[in-house]
């Protein structure tokens, strides 16, 4: 029997390319999604890509009642805890929900774990606990200093939710994955990311500026201390980071008693925004239209990680380049052109 996994927030970018690889890894996907920032059709093209059906739980994470209610007869191996606000902006113009709505989905995912005595959770985190590091590459043991956003934040008292839950007795495994920066799609351009409006993040407003959609992307400052004075950050392809979730699951499940720990998900290489769109044009044949732009407040100048941990505990390591991953993000893109 396929061991039953609950995804949180698996419609999305980041848990419908996971569900894929969870189910291809011979794990049977229980998806909890109230599709606020992604589409229906999400599920239908991830049983496609899998070959196999999913579970779905249209609904909203935070409502224990639902879950209990729908799980009461299942058992749940595994929880991957996806489902949250992301953008940073957003939270530091309206805190509360972000306060609100990834505080409370922690806790009543915990709540329904506690209850359904499912004791194996793998928590979607962020290299933002870090803040600007002192010391790069980023290990596991570099100080969580004060988050830049409520966003950060959130997702920095959650995994000390998570960790008082289990300093309080709970019978509790959990590994909080800390990924660096999710891009691309997957390969057959079935599932990528859909942002909701105008892009935040670097790629998608590289694909969408390229699709004629934005007219020009600005580079967020060309002044910093780096090799082009352009900040870098630690690209990985979704679909790794995808792999990565179903190691940290299989580690789980061999394990006995409590734990916790906290993994860096990432490439181990920095790659510059000037190497991005550079990168983007020529593995893509396309001429971006940009300029160089003023900082964006909040922005760190270099983060990447150090993603020797991962390779040691979960015998994980990223895969794809950072030119696959720019190709993928242009194939999903164009098929999302009208
Ligand atoms: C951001 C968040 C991070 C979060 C992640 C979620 C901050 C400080 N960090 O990462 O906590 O987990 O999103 O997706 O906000 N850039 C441009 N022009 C653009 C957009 C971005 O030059 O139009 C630059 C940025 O200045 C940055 C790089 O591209 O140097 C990457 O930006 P982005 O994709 O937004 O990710 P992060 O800011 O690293």
């Amino acid at each position: 029997m396929s061991k039953n996994i609950l995804v949180t927030g698996g419609a999305g970018y980041i848990g419908s390319h996971t569900c894929v690889e969870l189910i291809k890894a011979g794990y049977h996907a229980i998806i909890v999604d109230n599709f606020s920032n992604s589409e229906k059709f999400v599920i239908d093209r991830i049983e496609e890509l899998a070959g196999k059906s999913v579970e779905l739980i249209e609904g909203d994470c935070a409502d224990e009642r639902l879950l209990l209610e729908k799980l009461s007869k299942t058992k749940i191996d595994g929880v991957i805890h996806f489902a949250a606000y992301k953008a940073v902006g957003e939270s530091s113009k309206d805190p509360l929900k972000y306060y609100t709505n990834n505080l409370n989905s922690t806790s009543s995912i915990l709540k329904v774990m506690e209850e359904l005595k499912c004791e194996n959770l793998v928590f979607s985190s962020s290299c933002t606990v870090y803040g600007q590091p002192d010391q790069l590459p980023v290990t596991e043991t570099s100080p969580v200093k004060p988050a830049e956003s409520p966003y950060g934040r959130t997702k920095q008292i959650c995994e000390n939710i998570i960790t008082d839950f289990i300093d309080a007795g709970k019978k509790l495994k959990a590994l909080s994955l800390r990924y660096f920066n999710p891009i691309g799609a997957h390969p057959s351009a079935k599932i990528g990311e859909l942002p909701l409006g105008v892009p935040n993040n670097l790629v998608p407003f590289i694909t969408q500026t390229a699709a004629g959609i934005r007219e020009k992307l600005t580079v967020f400052g060309s002044d910093y201390d780096t090799k082009d004075g352009t900040c870098i950050r630690d690209y990985i392809h979704v679909v790794d980071l995808a792999k990565a979730h179903v190691k940290a699951l299989d580690y789980l499940l061999k394990k006995e008693g409590s734990l916790y720990d906290a993994i860096n998900i990432g490439t181990g290489e920095g790659s510059s925004v000037k190497e991005v769109v550079d990168t983007f044009e020529k593995v893509n044949e396309v001429k971006l239209n940009y300029q160089m732009g003023d900082r964006r407040p909040g922005d760190v100048e270099k983060v990447y990680a150090d993603a020797s941990y991962a390779e040691k505990v979960l015998g994980w390591k990223a895969e794809l380049s950072l030119e696959e991953s720019l190709k993928d993000a242009w194939r999903w893109q164009k098929t999302l052109k009208v």
